[in-house]
């Protein structure tokens, strides 16, 4: 059980000449010169269905990359059938054989496909060259590569026998089918839903979102490429009102790994909750869901690093990551020089489409989201309890644009202090210095999510403090650096509250759920 110690993939600069650049545009290029027919994967057939989505390119938003089967209900019981029926065999491989065929992926990742899958990130995703390569190619070869690790570890952990017992773990996978429910914003998290369970020894079937169904079609056929057998993972686009009903109320349905709204996950839960006489098991629900991720300032922080946190953390990939920064503390004393320096560097932000590397923002993924961002900033614009400071303009003429924006509230629980927005919108709350306890305090009470959050301060005493205040508002927190962009290995990713069940993903908690340990005694 000793596969190679896991390194971090590196993350490639994409230079002026480089080789990297190069191919990345051929295959943009590629891509956007075809229309492709996206079927569904069951039991390692392709599926063509009569009703198809149309993938398109959100700040390019009528150029249509191709056109994907959607699922049905019989669809969805195929790919029950086909999942359930893999499941002999899969088991039956050594975990050397299964693990070779995840780490093959990730070598195939960072070669052969890394072009491909970034291209198809940043058109589907209308994610920036940098936001794409650190998530389409590194991230998922650090899932894969790490959690290939850590099962080699969970494996080789055996219970003491002695002269007269010989006692073992056996780590089985769990009993019936696991369901993948992916989001759009990480191809990465994506990818790694179906993934993880299934290194696991259990068999998946993935829905992935809509909205990214294109680069998620890239992944099926890297995994494929990589060995993995017919059935292991059924890739089923599809409508969750449609379809997802029929995977949760199945009596082999033995877990569920999910990432994106709360009030899906939640909806989900409660199918489940009504169905909990008819499984066969208990099915294991893992779930990253919503987030409004916060960073607060102390007096004492360095201004240049806060002001990158708020640039970085709030507008990356246009605020649209669960972790993004979307509500800040700032005291009274600093505000000046922050503001100053805030707004100079988000007036410097470039915004486009994402083929020309220079932009720094895409557009935001669908119509919805649009509408639901500026709703928020429209709110805003009208409320004398807050105002625009920057920004606040949208255009969706060609594709789904909002200006990164920073709005000021004198009301710490204004809206937009408390929901989540997912969308490139800051607010900002200043705080009287004196008032430093009770500002914390209400931080740790506003919205009811823990997901992340980022203190600054250069004093280790209100550092401490600051932590012990804050110590349940995260499940991951950050002490001077932007609450985004967790690293496999180094942050496991997780958030608690309303934010989700907290079992890391990529991390040994979150194998240790897609497996049903027997424990067995024989006496001498
Ligand atoms: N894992 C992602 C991040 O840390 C969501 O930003």
């Amino acid at each position: 059980f000793d596969s190679p110690k896991p390194i971090n993939e590196p993350v490639l600069s994409y230079r002026k000449n480089s080789e990297e650049k190069k191919a990345l545009k051929e295959e943009l290029k590629n891509l956007i010169s075809q229309t492709i027919k996206i079927p569904l994967i069951i039991g390692g057939e392709e599926v063509y269905t009569e009703k198809q989505m149309k993938c398109i390119v959100p700040h390019d938003k009528n150029h249509v990359l191709g056109y994907c089967s959607v699922a049905g209900e019989k669809e969805a019981d195929l790919a029950i059938k086909a999942a359930i029926s893999a499941k002999n065999e899969w088991n039956s491989l050594s975990w050397n054989d299964r693990q070779s065929i995840f780490l093959k992926a990730a070598s195939l990742l960072s070669t052969k496909y890394r072009a491909v899958v970034n291209a198809a990130t940043m058109l589907a995703q209308s994610k920036t060259v940098y936001q794409a390569e650190i998530d389409a190619v590194c991230e998922l070869c650090d899932f894969l590569r790490f959690n290939v690790k850590y099962l080699d570890q969970i494996y080789a952990s055996q219970p003491l026998s002695d002269e007269y017992t010989w006692n073992k773990s056996i780590y089985r996978a769990l009993e019936g089918f696991v369901l993948a429910v992916s989001p759009f914003n990480f191809t990465s998290i994506a990818a790694n839903l179906p993934a993880a369970p299934a290194m696991a020894g259990n068999t998946v079937i993935w829905k992935p979102a809509s909205a990214s169904v294109y680069s998620s079609y890239y992944i099926m056929k890297l995994l494929i490429e990589a060995g993995l057998p017919p059935g292991v993972i059924n890739f089923v686009p599809g409508k969750g009102s449609e379809i997802g009903k029929r995977f949760l109320t199945c009596p082999n349905l033995a877990g569920v790994h999910f990432t994106g709204s709360t009030k899906v996950f939640r909806g989900m839960w409660k199918v489940i909750g009504e169905n909990i006489d008819n499984y066969k098991t208990y099915p294991r629900i893992v779930g990253e869901t919503g987030g409004k991720d916060f960073i607060f300032a102390h007096s004492s922080a360095s201004i240049k690093a806060l002001v990158a946190a708020m640039i970085r953390g709030g507008f990356e990939y246009q605020g649209q990551k669960c972790s993004a920064a979307s509500r800040v503390y700032i005291p009274e004393s600093i505000w000046f020089d922050v503001k100053e320096h805030l707004l100079n560097e988000t007036g410097k932000i470039k915004m486009g489409d994402v083929e020309d590397f220079s932009n720094f923002m895409g557009a935001l993924i669908d119509e919805e989201a649009f509408i639901k961002v500026t709703r928020y900033i429209q709110y805003a614009k009208e409320s004398n309890e807050a105002k625009i400071l920057i920004g606040g303009h949208w255009d969706d003429g060609s594709g789904y644009f909002v200006e990164p924006t920073v709005i000021q509230t004198s009301n710490p629980k204004f809206i937009t202090m408390e929901e989540e927005i997912f969308g490139p919108v800051l607010t900002v709350y200043v705080y009287d210095d004196k008032k430093l306890e009770e500002t914390l305090k209400l931080c740790d009470k506003t919205s009811g999510y823990a997901l992340t959050g980022a203190i600054f301060s250069q004093n280790p005493t209100i550092t401490a403090l600051m932590s012990k205040i804050l110590a349940n508002a995260a499940g991951n927190f950050y002490i001077n650096d932007k609450p985004t962009g967790a690293v496999v290995g180094r942050q496991p990713f997780g958030g608690a509250r309303h934010s989700g069940t907290n079992d890391k993903a990529g991390s040994m908690l979150n194998m240790l759920r897609w497996m049903s340990p027997l424990t067995v005694k024989e006496s001498f």
